[in-house]
Order: C-alpha cells, then structure tokens, then sequence
C-alpha cells in the first residue's frame, strides 16, 4: 500500500507511518520535533499504566502529557485488567487521545509478571476481553488499535499466533494492528520477520477483507521493526503487503525519516501526488540538523524542565549526532557533557557548529549523504 495514508477506522492519517512508541524516545517533545519535519501519520506515548493515570500519579501524567502541536496522538495502555483498562481508556478519551492502543507485545519482566504486554499474546480469552470492554468503553469516533509481536515463541510464530489473535481482536473492533516481526523471546534482538508480518496481513485481509485505504473497506495492519531508512519502508510495505510503517529506533538520529520515507512512497507513484510540498522537502543541511537537536532540547525545557532536558540530551546525543557531520561528534558530546544550563547547550551547539562548518571539507571522507541508505545501529 505504498503512497496511501492510513485509514483507522474513521480518522484519515496524512501519511502511513507511525512514531513507535519507545519508552525514553516518545515523550512530547521528541514527538513535536519529529512531527515538525513531517511525514508523520501518527505518534505515540509511551506505555502508560491505566491505574497510574486514573489515581493522577505524576508519572503517568507526565508520560501521557500531549498539546494541540501533538496531534494525532495515540495513547497506549498497557495491563491485564479489562475493567481497569476500559477506564484508562476512558481517561486517555478525555485527554486528547485521536487512538486508544493496547500493548500486547512489551516483554519487559515488569509488565509481562502482572500479564500485560506480550503475556497476552499467550492468553488470547484476555485479550479479546480486554478489547470488548475498551471498545464498549469508547466513543466510536476513537478507534481502538493493538500492537504485538509474532509471538512469544518461534513455533508461536510459525503458527502466525498474531494472525489468529489479530482476527479475533478485530473481530472485536479493533481498527489497526502494528505487529513487529520478533518473537517476546528475540526481545529487540535478531532481525524482523518480514515473512512472518505477511502472514499477520493476509490473515487479517482474509478475515475482514483486503484493505484498501479507504473507510470501511479492511482493517490496516501496520508492520514494525528495524526499518532504519526510505528503502528499507518502501521494502517492508512491497514484501509484506501492510498498510503502513511504524518507526522506532531509526528515528533516533534521523527524525526526518518520516519525511523521506513518505516523499520516497510518493515518489514511487509517479510523483503525481497533490502533496508537493512533502516530497520536495529532502534531507536536511548540517545546520538545519544541529537546529534540530535545539529545539528538541529547548522543548524538553519548555515542557518538562532544564535538569530532565539536561539528562535526556546526554544520554542521547551520540544518537542524536550520529547523521551529522558523518558522526564525528565528539566535541559536541564533550560540550554538552559538561553544560549544566540551557544556554550553555545552546553555546555548545553553536560552537559545534562554527567548528563544523571550519573543519567539516576536510574531516570527511565522502561528502554529505543525499540519499539512502542511512547507516544507523539499532
Ligand atoms: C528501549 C525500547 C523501549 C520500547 N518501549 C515501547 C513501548 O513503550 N511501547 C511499545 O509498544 N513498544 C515499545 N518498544 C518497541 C518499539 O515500539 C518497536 O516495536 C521496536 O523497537 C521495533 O521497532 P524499530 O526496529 O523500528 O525500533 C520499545 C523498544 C525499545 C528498544
């Protein structure tokens, strides 16, 4: 379905690509910054604990924390609860939620224990219960959508567990299926399976019929997992047959992702699509990408505070770095190692900027990357 934007149940996304929700690389303003270079269909929070958000624990406030700059936005829950979790819907309906998501595929021992995340994939009576008391639970305009691995196992897998439990969840109105083509076994390790998501669409299509893009006709199945350039979304859209792409990690360092990937799709039509102004926008200059990780950093301030901006920067700034200036950016890294205020990052960045442009001719050994394929680690 290359080039369609996602239809989920009634709500038109503008694209069909999605900002995976990663717990530490979803928060509001990584999702506003992301957004802002475009091509981005959907984002995502990160797992919220419907028990926290409903007894207004900081935690999960901050976690569900979303602005108008923020839409679409979907809220995703995570539990075992159908009581619970019908009433954390609720709450996220109340707060702006555009989609309700319930994760089935999280295989973190925390969440897993308490039977959330991937255990549901193995006790698929709760899952199915869960979704009819969510979707009760909702107004028909929110659509309500699961994400899941292929199973927990690799025989799960080989039988496609998540196409039969994909059936039976829209069956009971679920309106859009993300599935990462790993078992809970693999975690994030060992690549997706773009076989074993072909399998979760044709089953799907099967159950509902094919779809087509437009309302009512099928139910989206969305694939995930290490989709770390343009080729590599134009690969898994072609060899599974899904109805969009979900980014996690390969937005790390390259949040304009979205943008290429989506120019790329049109591209692959014709380039006769009404959408100009997405498919001229291309990669950005170095000093566009340092403005990037600015903003970034001056919304994680604005939204949250200075010491969280402060911490979350360095720890990310390796990733953050890694398209710039071909990685080499060690003395950024240094200088925002030692900033302990907003304006010292900003003196860093600007310093790494004026250094880049002076030592940047020669310190390359090819010259700035135009194209694909983008060369990010997972
Ligand atoms: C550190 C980390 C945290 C994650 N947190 C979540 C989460 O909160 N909810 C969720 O559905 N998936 C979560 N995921 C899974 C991602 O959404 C995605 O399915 C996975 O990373 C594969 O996609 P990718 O290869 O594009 O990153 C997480 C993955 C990682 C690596």
């Amino acid at each position: 379905m290359i080039g369609i934007p996602l239809q989920i149940g009634p709500v038109r996304l503008e694209s069909n690509l999605m900002l995976a929700p990663i717990a530490g690389w979803c928060d509001l303003a990584w999702r506003v910054t992301t957004r802002e270079l475009g091509g981005v269909g959907l984002a995502s929070t990160d797992l919220l604990n419907p028990r926290g958000l409903l007894c207004s624990s900081e935690t999960s406030l901050d976690l569900a924390c979303t602005s108008d700059l923020d839409q679409p936005i979907g809220m995703q829950l995570y539990g075992a609860d159908p009581a619970m979790l019908a009433e954390g819907a609720r709450w996220c309906v109340d707060h702006g939620a555009t989609v309700v998501d319930i994760n089935m595929g999280c295989p973190v021992d925390k969440v897993c224990k308490e039977d959330g995340g991937s255990r549901l994939m193995c006790m698929p009576e709760t899952a199915v219960e869960i979704v009819r008391q969510v979707r009760a639970a909702m107004p028909d305009r929110v659509p309500l959508t699961a994400k899941m691995r292929l199973g927990w196992t690799e025989e799960d897998a080989k039988r496609n567990a998540a196409g039969d439990l994909a059936c039976r969840l829209v069956d009971e109105g679920v309106a859009c299926i993300t599935v990462q083509g790993r078992t809970t076994e693999q975690r994030f390790k060992g690549a997706s399976c773009r076989e074993g998501i072909r399998r979760v669409v044709e089953a799907v299509a099967g159950r509902t019929g094919s779809y087509t893009g437009e309302p009512g006709r099928g139910v989206p199945v969305v694939g995930n997992g290490d989709v770390k350039s343009p080729d590599a979304v134009l690969t898994m859209l072609r060899e599974t047959g899904c109805a969009g792409v979900m980014i996690g990690r390969g937005a790390f360092g390259l949040p304009w992702i979205f943008r290429l990937a989506w120019g790329a799709q049109l591209r692959a039509l014709g380039g006769t699509h009404p959408d100009e102004n997405i498919d001229s926008m291309g990669e950005p200059s170095e000093a566009e990408k340092i403005e990037i990780v600015r903003r970034y950093f001056d919304r994680m301030c604005e939204f949250r505070d200075v010491p969280y901006a402060l911490h979350q920067l360095r720890q990310k700034i390796t990733r953050l770095g890694k398209s710039i200036n071909g990685s080499h950016c060690r003395p950024l890294k240094e200088g925002i190692r030692v900033a302990k205020t907003q304006s010292e990052v900003h003196a860093a960045l600007e310093s790494w900027e004026i250094l880049m442009r002076e030592t940047a001719p020669q310190q390359r050994s090819h010259p700035p990357r135009q194209g694909t394929p983008y060369p990010l680690e997972a």
